[in-house]
């Protein structure tokens, strides 16, 4: 008889803004582009996102109850388009609906050229204590072929607003967000990216490898064979400059797009990486309460029809069920690889209620199917656990991984298919 587990209730939340000055060429994100001079109190957008903030409101009051929460993430979109009062309000339904501890994590995703030292003090004093910065790049010809709306004065003055505050210690950390492998872009003017990142001081990085992802105005130039994308071998030669650089300048890679320096992990990030629940709140937000995930609505008339369903009929239980008897392995294989400490294959196992004769059946050709990777440097063991190398595992990580989903498509059906970590797209149309 197989076990079935109870996950622990989430500690974190993510919050979703959907609002954005503009939409970037390569984001395929559920954001509204409000214009340039968007604000959330008041001028273009603001009634848009002050009945969105309502929205939001009515779905933390009507979520279960939960344990005090340990970190907070409020993402987007923009959120700094909000007024310092609008994420307070937000802090606050989650401090009533949930409480949130002492020394708890509380992130905001921040863009260059939408906030000021003022506004910057009005989170901090709202109880905002980390920040996400979304800077992409130093470089004004990119940032413009991009379609981003700041340029690099606006993210070189932003990275010093967030140091002075980091000084004065009202800001517990913050982070930068940058994109390798932009169209045109080579070698020597990624290496010129990577040290003006270092040069801001920044403790935390989070280097994304562009993803053209389809509807978006990149795949649509890409279609028409007008995206200049760097050659392959280009781009493994930035891969591994970006390793050796930010090695060099003291970052640990922790994740495969995420270095940091000692003390500014992010925990929120953590809880998506190994398999913890989180609540998720907002149009188009994902959430995964007891291993159940499910992604609400993308556009906002699916979102308001979805909530008053809720709020008429009590929070769906196939929701918020209490019990996930088993979640995915090959997902929780794949976060867990995409991490420095990597994977004990048992362990996860055991964790999503396979038995020990369960384990020794199947986990030995998964162990086989590595083989390979392990000769070619990409992944090592250490006592039973699995870790992609850094710099050659973490970028060629595709080739571990696709062994991994070859394996599990091989075993049983009952095996794969037995109660599982769904992801429960809403029915509504978007
Ligand atoms: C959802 S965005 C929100 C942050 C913020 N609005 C911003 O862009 O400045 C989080 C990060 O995802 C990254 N990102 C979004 N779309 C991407 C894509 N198609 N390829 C690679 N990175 C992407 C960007 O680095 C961005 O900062
Ligand atoms: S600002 Fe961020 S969320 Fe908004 S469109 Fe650009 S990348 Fe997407």
């Amino acid at each position: 008889m197989k076990s079935s587990y109870t996950r622990l209730p989430p500690r974190s939340a993510y919050l979703h803004i959907p609002f954005c000055k503009r939409r970037c060429f390569y984001c395929d994100f559920p954001v509204v582009p409000l214009g340039d001079s968007a604000s959330g109190e008041n001028g273009p957008g603001s009634q848009s996102i002050q009945s969105y903030l309502k929205l939001l409101l009515r779905e933390i009051d009507l979520s279960p109850s939960g344990p005090a929460l340990s970190t907070v993430y409020i993402g987007g979109g923009t959120p700094s388009l909000l007024s310092p009062l609008q994420i307070g309000l937000l802090l606050e339904h989650l401090r009533n609906k949930f409480g949130v501890l002492c020394g708890a994590e509380l992130t905001m995703e921040m863009d260059p050229a939408t906030f000021d030292k003022d506004s910057l003090e009005g989170f901090l004093n709202v109880g905002i204590n980390r920040v996400s910065l979304g800077g992409q790049s130093f470089d004004d010809e990119m940032l413009a072929k991009i379609g981003r709306a700041h340029r690099k004065q606006h993210l070189i003055e932003a990275c010093s607003l967030l140091n002075e505050a980091m000084k004065h210690g009202y800001l517990k950390s913050w982070s930068l967000d940058l994109i390798q492998n932009l169209p045109g872009q080579h070698l020597e003017s990624w290496r010129q990216q990577l040290n003006q990142a270092v040069e801001t001081c920044v403790p935390h990085l989070s280097v994304y490898d562009l993803l053209v992802e389809p509807g978006t105005v990149f795949a649509w130039r890409e279609g028409r064979g007008e995206l200049a994308l760097p050659e392959e071998r280009s781009a493994e030669e930035m891969f591994l400059l970006t390793s050796l650089t930010l090695r060099q300048a003291g970052f640990a890679r922790y994740e495969i797009s995420n270095y940091s320096y000692p003390g500014h992990i992010s925990r929120h990030n953590r809880v998506y990486w190994n398999g913890s629940g989180w609540w998720g709140f907002g149009q188009g937000a994902t959430s995964s309460p007891w291993g159940q995930r499910m992604a609400r609505p993308r556009t906002r008339e699916a979102y308001r029809k979805w909530l008053d369903i809720q709020d008429n009929q009590g929070p769906d239980s196939s929701l918020f069920l209490e019990k996930a008897s088993r979640s995915n392995l090959d997902e929780l294989i794949l976060l867990g690889l995409r991490c420095r400490e990597g994977v004990d294959l048992k362990n996860l196992a055991f964790h999503i209620g396979w038995d020990e004769m369960e384990c020794k059946k199947y986990l030995p050709s998964l162990e086989q199917r590595w083989e390979v990777a392990l000769e070619q440097g990409w992944l090592k063991k250490t006592g039973q656990r699995y870790q992609l190398t850094d710099p050659y595992g973490m970028n060629l990580s595709n080739q571990v991984l696709v062994e991994m989903m070859i394996w599990w498509d091989s075993l049983p059906p009952d095996v794969v298919d037995s109660p599982k970590f769904e992801e429960l797209q809403c029915t509504f149309a978007d």
